[in-house]
């Protein structure tokens, strides 16, 4: 736990693997695989995201959601106006109300399963570079991310031995059985073992779902989840949204809570079973249950504890666990009927301090309730509305900073962690995006806001596993300047503060004087010579890319390949040591992290074992950095064809930008893996670099 493999696991036969027919033999792997024909015909005004002009005059836009071009207007400056000059006031023994510890990891993901096989990798031998990336932006940060393979799809979902042409997923498009338009599916147990190489390369770990649709237990993925990725496999949600389940038929009227726990009683005992009658497994996974899911359907979390749900499973279950999304756009996304909501009103309701504590607040009780039984809470799916999120508000600066409030507000109500659902192509909240499988030459990753708060909670929470978070009601608990505390055993080590306002004229930033010690605490002053500050930074809240963390962006629609762009830039604010304040000034729009000492800011970018924080990065410069530029005639890939794809293959694995492409950003250590595909990795190909001495 902690840090990243040193190297990576050599393969066998290296040096058969960086010759170029190998090579060429990938591309028609990836090329013979439907529905991905390298057939390109870019016609660039007529790609989605293609055209950039992102006003909101575009909002009659039709591709794609993830590439929405809807700008809404920001909100008008609140009335009255905070004040924009406040103290905050810190001790150091630990504030009364402080969260309990929390562990960098968090903010975590949740990957609907259906799309497992765009976002993670093709199968086991194509992992997706960019994923890496990313991902390890987040590990250098926190020390490890944890990431739900699972959703609506998990119900339906079956374990088949293969699929053809090496697929590990397949819809069953003819099957409508299943509420949010998510096709049930088969999958394969490489599906695992592409979980397990990527576990091996970063410190990720999995939670899966068994499927709840019917009780002839099928847990297929449980066996192989926990033979294939051990002690990566952190639990198994059992029932996904069981409160829903009548209402869309999966369950009959008057099926509730307790029929909830007889059939969780139920497969525990085919669990025992599956132990009794050999497998190695059983006995373990019966431990790592997840439940009961709720999603305030028709039943509260009260409704399933007041069952006796939790002391009844008590030995099966790891965590309690809830979802929710504050809002929903199904009626606009599947025409149900109902009003569709307009994404402009709805635009403030997210941009201020409520947003994230309205939503908690009906879970405090639980949230006691699961600290009173020794369980750890977890928000186990959310996002910033359900049915695919909000064109405008979910891709928006807005959706960065109010995931940031929400995340701590989580953290802050003792909450454990907390995971960001990730779509298809079809939704706007998506923390990150693959482009469509047909564009995957020419394209790269689309990163949304949500991934930026991530990596601010990362930093914000850092490696230790000891921080506590507190709201500080600060400003007289204004709503459009919250700010958070971060202590470390009874030290603060950070601060979090959040401006939702916008206003380019400059004149609604604000300043808040942080001081440690001194004025009522009875201590003596310790307030800091200087303190950093990293900026997340957009100038509007409305923007929909490039926005900055620390001076570092992921671009726009199309441009990512995971790793951070530009000069990282870090504040350095002096105190005034006469008064023993730290004025830090926070933009409208805008958000500061700010580390009070130097180990405070180790801790969150070198894993706080002071070895160096440098991410180990993949690059992708082979093949998608330079489709991306001028190198290669548009009206040539117009033209191409799988075969043509190769010979341009070619050409890019002569037009590594080596150098250039690994320093993408300050402090990251380039892997050059020169030799990558389309975006994706053969795992044999790291073994070649590791042989070229690159690493
Ligand atoms: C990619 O596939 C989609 C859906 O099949 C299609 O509408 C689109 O035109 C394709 N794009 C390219 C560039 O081939
Ligand atoms: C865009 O939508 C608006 C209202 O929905 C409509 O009035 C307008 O004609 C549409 N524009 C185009 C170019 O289709
Ligand atoms: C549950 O899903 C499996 C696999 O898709 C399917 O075979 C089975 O019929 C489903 N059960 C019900 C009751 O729909
Ligand atoms: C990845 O998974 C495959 C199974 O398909 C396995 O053979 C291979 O050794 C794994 N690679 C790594 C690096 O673990
Ligand atoms: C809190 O939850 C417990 C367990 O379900 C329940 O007994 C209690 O009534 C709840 N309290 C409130 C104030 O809702
Ligand atoms: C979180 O838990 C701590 C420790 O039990 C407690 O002191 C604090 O009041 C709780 N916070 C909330 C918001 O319930
Ligand atoms: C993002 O930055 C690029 C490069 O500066 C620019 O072309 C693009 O228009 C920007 N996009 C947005 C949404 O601001």
């Amino acid at each position: 736990m902690g840090r990243l493999p040193a190297l990576l696991p050599l393969p066998s036969s290296l040096s058969v693997l960086l010759c170029f027919p190998w090579f060429l033999s990938i591309i028609s792997v990836l090329t013979q695989d439907p529905p991905a024909q390298v057939t390109i015909y870019y016609q660039p005004n007529k790609t989605p995201g293609a055209s950039q002009t992102n006003t909101a005059s575009t909002a009659n836009y039709t591709g794609a959601a993830a590439y929405d071009t809807t700008v809404l207007n920001p909100p008008g400056l609140p009335n009255p106006m905070p004040a924009l000059q406040f103290g905050i006031q810190l001790t150091n023994r630990g504030m009364i109300g402080m969260s309990i510890p929390q562990a960098g990891s968090f903010m975590g993901f949740s990957i609907e399963m259906s799309v497992a096989n765009q976002v993670l990798g093709k199968n086991s031998k194509h992992i997706q570079v960019p994923f890496l990336n990313l991902m390890s932006n987040l590990v250098k940060r926190s020390g490890g991310v944890h990431i739900r393979v699972g959703g609506n799809t998990q119900e339906f979902a079956e374990m088949v031995p293969s699929l053809p042409n090496d697929r590990i997923i397949l819809k069953d498009t003819t099957n409508t059985n299943n509420p949010t338009q998510t096709p049930p599916l088969e999958y394969t147990p490489d599906l695992l073992y592409m979980m397990r190489n990527i576990s091996d390369f970063l410190n990720i770990r999995w939670y899966l779902g068994i499927p709840f649709n019917d009780t002839n237990w099928r847990l297929q993925i449980a066996e192989r989840g926990e033979e294939i990725l051990g002690d990566y496999l952190l639990g198994l949600q059992a029932g996904n949204e069981p409160d829903l389940y009548v209402r869309h038929g999966h369950r009959p009227q008057g099926w509730g809570p307790s029929d909830f726990l007889s059939e969780m009683q139920s497969l525990v005992s085919a669990i025992q079973n599956s132990a009794n009658s050999g497998s190695p497994y059983a006995q373990k996974y019966q431990r790592l249950l997840i439940g009961p899911n709720v999603n305030t359907g028709d039943w509260t979390p009260e409704m399933v504890w007041d069952t006796g749900f939790v002391d009844a499973l008590y030995d099966h279950l790891l965590y309690l666990t809830v979802e929710h999304y504050p809002a929903d756009n199904c009626a606009a996304q599947f025409h149900t009927g109902a009003t569709v909501v307009d994404p402009q009103t709805e635009f403030p309701n997210y941009l201020t301090h409520q947003a994230g504590r309205n939503l908690i607040s009906p879970y405090l009780n639980s949230s006691a309730y699961a600290q009173s039984k020794g369980k750890k809470f977890v928000l186990f799916e959310t996002n910033t509305a359900s049915c695919g999120g909000f064109p405008g508000i979910s891709d928006s600066f807005g959706a960065a900073l109010w995931g940031i409030d929400y995340a701590l507000q989580l953290a802050y109500s003792n909450f454990s962690e907390a995971l960001f659902h990730v779509g298809g192509q079809n939704v706007y909240y998506n923390p990150f995006t693959p482009p469509p499988t047909n564009q995957s030459t020419f394209h790269q990753w689309t990163i949304g806001p949500i991934y930026y708060s991530a990596l601010v909670m990362a930093e914000a929470l850092g490696t230790t596993g000891s921080a506590q978070v507190i709201d500080l009601s600060a400003n007289d608990g204004n709503d459009y300047t919250p700010a958070y505390a971060i202590y470390e055993n009874d030290v603060p080590v950070r601060v979090a503060l959040i401006n939702f306002m916008t206003d380019n004229s400059g004149t609604s930033a604000y300043t808040a004087s942080i001081s440690i010690g001194g004025g009522d605490t009875g201590q003596p002053a310790s307030t800091p010579s200087s303190v950093k500050v990293k900026y997340l930074s957009a100038s509007s809240v409305s923007q929909k890319a490039n926005f900055t963390w620390a001076g570092q962006t992921f671009g726009d629609h199309f441009t990512s390949d995971g790793r951070p762009m530009g000069e990282e830039s870090i504040q350095t604010i002096q105190c005034d040591s006469t008064s023993s304040t730290c004025q830090i000034s926070v933009p409208a729009p805008g958000f500061a992290l700010v580390f009070l000492n130097d180990k405070a800011l180790e801790e969150s970018t070198d894993g706080g074992n002071g070895e160096g924080g440098e991410a180990t990065t993949y690059s992708t410069t082979a093949v998608t950095k330079t489709m991306n530029t001028a190198t290669i005639d548009q009206e040539v890939l117009a033209t191409s064809n799988g075969h043509r794809a190769g010979d341009l293959v070619g050409r890019m694995g002569s037009t590594s930008r080596r150098s250039s492409g690994a320093r993408a950003g300050r402090g990251v250590k380039g892997m050059d893996m020169s030799m990558v595909v389309m975006g994706m990795i053969s795992i044999q190909v790291v073994g070649g670099v590791l042989l070229d001495g690159v690493w």
